[in-house]
């Protein structure tokens, strides 16, 4: 349990003030890297992903990045010197706006992740179409995933069923990091879902977890399970 507890990302979407402190004592010890994404950051600020490194905590911050080349380098500037240990970029951004973030990480001589977000796994093939891209949504994702190894970035955000034939496109250097992850399916917004165990069978370097561990009243227990 211990060695796989560390590949668990938390996923920290509350502002819930009692609850993240409850969370980090518990999970003090067991987890290694907190998720801060818009709920939380658009509420608290810089100040939470303080928090997260007071209390030991290295800090994920999935913004999804998605702007012009020059607006991204400053971003990047700015999470590497409030200690950001990942950051998600969208990589259809596009090559200049990647080589911009890799820049700054350079210029800094940081070793912030950069990780590349390819299609959101609450999409289905349905709800992809709508978009009216030229490839499906499993095409898609190769796509991204390709161009953010090709383009230099340190790993990738995709949903568990797509990491197997991920592997084999990118091979074994690019973090696989991976959402959509559940013991139960069809609870939610989540489409593209495995549990745990499947996903790190399947290559998961890390997995992101929310729901399932911030809606129990004993975080702990989701752990037991893997
Ligand atoms: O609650 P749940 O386990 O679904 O949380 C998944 C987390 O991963 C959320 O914070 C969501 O924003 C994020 N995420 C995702 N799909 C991506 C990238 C990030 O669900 N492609």
């Amino acid at each position: 349990m211990k060695k796989y507890s560390k590949k668990v990302i938390l996923a920290l979407d509350t502002t819930d003030t009692q609850k993240i402190n409850f969370l980090f004592k518990e999970l003090s010890g067991i987890i290694e890297i907190i998720k801060i994404g818009y709920q939380s950051f658009i509420h608290f600020g810089p100040d939470i992903v303080q928090k997260a490194i007071g209390a030991g905590f290295k800090v994920f911050l999935d913004l999804k990045l998605h702007d012009i080349p020059n607006t991204i380098e400053k971003a990047i500037e700015s999470c590497i010197k409030h200690r950001i240990h990942m950051v998600t970029l969208h990589v259809s951004g596009g090559r200049e706006m990647i080589e911009k973030a890799i820049s700054a990480k350079q210029q800094f001589k940081s070793d912030i992740k950069l990780l590349g977000v390819t299609v959101l796994t609450s999409f289905d093939d349905i709800g992809f179409k709508e978009l009216n891209y030229r490839l499906p949504l499993k095409e898609m994702v190769k796509f991204f995933a390709v161009k953010a190894k090709m383009w230099g970035m340190d790993g990738i955000i995709c949903s568990p069923m797509e990491i197997k034939d991920l592997r084999q496109e990118i091979g074994k250097n690019l973090l696989i990091i991976t959402p959509g992850i559940r013991f139960d399916k069809g609870q939610d917004d989540q489409k593209r879902t495995l549990s745990p165990n499947e996903a790190f069978e399947a290559g998961a370097d890390y997995i992101v977890v929310g729901r399932p561990i911030l809606k129990s009243d004993n975080p702990k227990n989701f752990f037991e399970n893997i």
